[in-house]
C-alpha cells in the first residue's frame, strides 16, 4: 500500500486503518514516540487501539479523553497512550509527570501532541489523519533515524 513514504496513504475504511496499524505494531520497538494529529473524529484513537490490540493488549482499550493517559504492559514493552486534547497549559503536563513517561522501555502514542508545545522534545514519527469522503487520509513523517527505520519496516510489510 505504501509506495512512497512521503505520499498520503488512503484508508477508505476503518478496516484499512486497523490493518496498517497492525503492520506498524510489527515494526515498533521500545523508546519510540509516535504522535497522531488530525481533527476530532479523524481516526487517531481507532488507529492506536488497533496497534495496541496487535501488540497484545487484550482487555478494554479506553480512549484517554478524560484520564489523559492509559498505560499498558505487553511482554517487555510499556505503552503509554495519551490524549492531550483537554490540556490548557504546560503546567498541567508537569502535574501528571509527563516527562517521566518517556523512558527507553516505553512506546508513547500521543493524540493532540500540539497541546504539549515545548514539553514534547523528541518525536520519531508523526501521523497526520484527515477525513476524505467516508474514509481517511494518512500522512506519515519520520522525524528521526529511528522513525525512518520504522517506515522502512512498514513499507516492507505491505
Ligand atoms: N479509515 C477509516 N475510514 C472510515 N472511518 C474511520 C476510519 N478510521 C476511523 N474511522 C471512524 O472515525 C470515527 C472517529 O474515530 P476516532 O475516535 O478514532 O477519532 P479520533 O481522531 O481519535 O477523535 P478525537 O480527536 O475525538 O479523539 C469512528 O467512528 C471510527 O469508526
Ligand atoms: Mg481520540
Amino acid at each position: 500500500m505504501i509506495k512512497n513514504l512521503h505520499e498520503r496513504i488512503d484508508l477508505p475504511d476503518e478496516a484499512d486503518s486497523e490493518k496498517l496499524a497492525a503492520q506498524l505494531a510489527d515494526c515498533v520497538s521500545a523508546g519510540l514516540v509516535l504522535t497522531f494529529s488530525g481533527e476530532i473524529g479523524s481516526g487517531k484513537t481507532t488507529f492506536i487501539r488497533a496497534m495496541l490490540r496487535a501488540l497484545g493488549v487484550s482487555g478494554a482499550i479506553k480512549s484517554p479523553t478524560f484520564s489523559l493517559v492509559e498505560s499498558y504492559q505487553c511482554q517487555q514493552l510499556q505503552i503509554h497512550h495519551f490524549d492531550l486534547y483537554r490540556i490548557q497549559d504546560e503546567d498541567e503536563l508537569e502535574y501528571i509527570g509527563f516527562r517521566d513517561y518517556f523512558v527507553s522501555e516505553a512506546v508513547s502514542c500521543i493524540e493532540w501532541p500540539e497541546r504539549a508545545k515545548n514539553c514534547l522534545t523528541k518525536v520519531d514519527l508523526r501521523f497526520t489523519l484527515s477525513v476524505k469522503g467516508r474514509g481517511r487520509l494518512l500522512n506519515i513523517d519520520a522525524l528521526s533515524n529511528a522513525g525512518e527505520k520504522i517506515l522502512t519496516c512498514l513499507a516492507g510489510n505491505q
